[in-house]
């Protein structure tokens, strides 16, 4: 099974040559693509913030292989870009097939000692990365607004989020209890044992560089499993930067590796392996399904993050300051990049015009520009491929009858910059309801009763979070119950945190990550009897 060229991040990277200057690859095809006028300013500032990281030891160009920090065999890099000014961060190598069997053979090595520590020993590395990572949460939260783009406040929410999956995971390491099953027959004993899997592939997406690595790398290695991370080739620095704290907190070589590169080589090398035991993914659904069928060669287990559609149901009965606050969060974290972005916010009629115009008011307040700049709420998109999804889609509700209440097209600062957007009058025919927009784009569509709300909601491929805003406890019960969706806020448009599960139905993936339920995707279950109990 081939991964094809299909990259493993949501949307392709782009490659090239090495160089330390503006890239034009971003502003060479778009419509309204003049360079921004702060970028030679911006230029200045983000070479100064890379000589400071670079000082500060965070900023890693190289793979993390049993320990080592290495180059690719053939010495081949791709370059990481500032998405806000197009400027080359750095260069990192583009690995492969060979780096990443090298990087299993390491964390097959590595597994034999991992896997006997303690619980508590595991324990106490794991709560000193967690340390690490917070003590350098401003160099992270820099590192992720510099290749990511999103807001520097934001960034650093994120260090926090991502770190909490270490802590969190440092605890639950001290309780995988196994069990004890009353015999059938006197002279038997029957146990539960709990086992790590063994090595894991994490395939981690560009949305959020650090968190969606941590939430992953916490349960493996706090059960005993070793694991090879393959970053985004959009944004590796974090990813980097996370593994050396690792390193300095004591997690054995071998134990944690990172390639970055060649997606589907890599990806290819890690269904292939008959010693990688399971494939973690977060990212599109498209992909998650060719590694669904890739890992059936040698039967892996899979955890698979995929693609949301998540409906925002607005009842008439809701708090309008609240519904207003919590779908504008839900919708425009993170400029509308999340797999739980509100993806279609379903307004009942009594409601609608009055939320039309309080959510467009609120939008409109947003600042958007580069992420270092004060007061910016928004971001750039991550590439050009997304800035031309998001016009395709706006051009197709427009076409279908959809109206413009705000934004609609690229900003004026250029490059991959957006207009907050709403959009009226959107049905269930259009692009908009269909499929992820993943961009700063906010579709309004119209339902009458409950029983419809639910029938549209449910109305996609998808399940992984939904929201709905109402003061009716009745109905909040009812509806939730009724959602095909492993997340459901009520009256609460962020609802990401470490203890609680995260995934999804329908083809939104399997199994849960975070919380103590994240754990049993690293275990095992072994059956042990223990019989002729009498014999003396
Ligand atoms: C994602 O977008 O994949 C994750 C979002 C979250 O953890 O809240």
């Amino acid at each position: 099974m081939t991964l094809g060229r299909i990259a493993l991040a949501r949307i392709p990277a782009t490659r090239g040559t090495i160089h330390r200057l503006f890239s034009t690859t971003l502003s060479s095809s778009s419509t309204n693509r003049t360079s921004p006028p702060l970028s030679r300013h911006m230029s200045m500032k983000s070479d100064n913030l890379v000589s400071k990281l670079t000082s500060s030891g965070l900023l890693k160009t190289q793979g993390l292989i049993d320990g080592k920090w290495v180059d690719a065999h053939d010495g081949d890099t791709i370059k990481v870009l500032n998405p806000a000014t197009g400027e080359v961060v750095a260069n990192v190598p583009c690995m492969g097939q060979s780096e990443t069997n090298d990087a299993i053979s390491s964390a097959y090595d590595a597994f034999r000692s991992w896997s006997k520590l303690t619980a508590s020993e595991r324990s106490q590395r794991l709560r000193k990365w967690y340390d690490l990572l917070i003590s350098h949460k401003e160099e992270l939260g820099q590192l992720i607004t510099l290749e990511q783009g999103k807001p520097l406040k934001e960034a650093m929410g994120e260090v926090i989020y991502g770190a909490s999956f270490i802590e969190f995971y440092a605890e639950e390491a001290k309780r995988v209890y196994g069990d004890i099953i009353p015999s059938t027959l006197g002279d038997r004993r029957l146990f539960v044992l709990k086992q790590p899997v063994g090595v894991v592939g994490a395939i981690t997406p560009w949305n959020f560089p650090l968190a969606m690595i941590t939430r992953k790398v916490g349960p493996a290695l706090a059960c005993g499993c070793t694991v090879i991370v393959k970053p985004s080739e959009l944004t590796p620095l974090t990813a980097l930067a996370a593994a050396e704290l690792a390193l300095q907190a004591g997690i054995p070589p071998g134990v944690l590796n990172v390639v970055m590169g060649k997606a589907s080589d890599i990806g290819d090398a890690l269904l292939a392996s008959p010693e990688v035991r399971k494939i973690t993914f977060t990212g599109s659904t498209a992909v998650g399904k060719k590694l669904m069928a890739g890992a059936a060669g040698t039967v892996k287990r899979l955890s698979l993050e995929l693609g949301g559609n998540a409906p925002c149901i607005v009842f008439d009965d809701a708090d309008l300051d609240v519904a207003v606050k919590g779908s504008l969060a839900a919708k425009f974290r993170n400029s509308g990049q999340t797999c739980v972005c509100a993806n279609r916010i379903i307004v009942q009629e009594g409601i609608y015009d009055k939320f039309a115009d309080a959510f467009s008011k609120a939008v409109q307040s947003m600042q958007v520009g580069d992420g270092f700049s004060e007061g910016v709420m928004q971001g750039p998109l991550i590439n050009e491929a997304a800035v031309q999804k998001v016009e395709s889609f706006v051009e197709d509700a427009i076409f279908k009858g959809a109206k413009v209440l705000l934004g609609g097209k690229r900003h004026s600062l250029g490059m991959t910059f957006y207009e907050p957007t709403v959009i009226s009058d959107v049905t269930e025919a259009m692009l908009l309801s269909r499929e992820e927009v993943f961009g700063p784009v906010a579709p309004l569509l119209r339902f009458k009763t409950e029983e419809e709300a639910i029938l549209m909601a449910n109305n996609t491929k998808a399940g992984l979070a939904a929201y709905i805003f109402t003061n009716n406890v009745q109905r909040s019960w009812r509806v939730t119950e009724a959602l095909e969706y492993g997340l459901v806020g009520v009256n609460e448009g962020l609802i990401s945190t470490e203890v609680a599960p995260f995934g999804g139905l329908k083809q939104s993936g399997l199994g849960r990550e975070g919380s103590k339920y994240g754990m049993d995707e690293y275990l095992e279950m072994k059956y042990v009897c223990l019989g002729d109990m009498n014999r003396k």
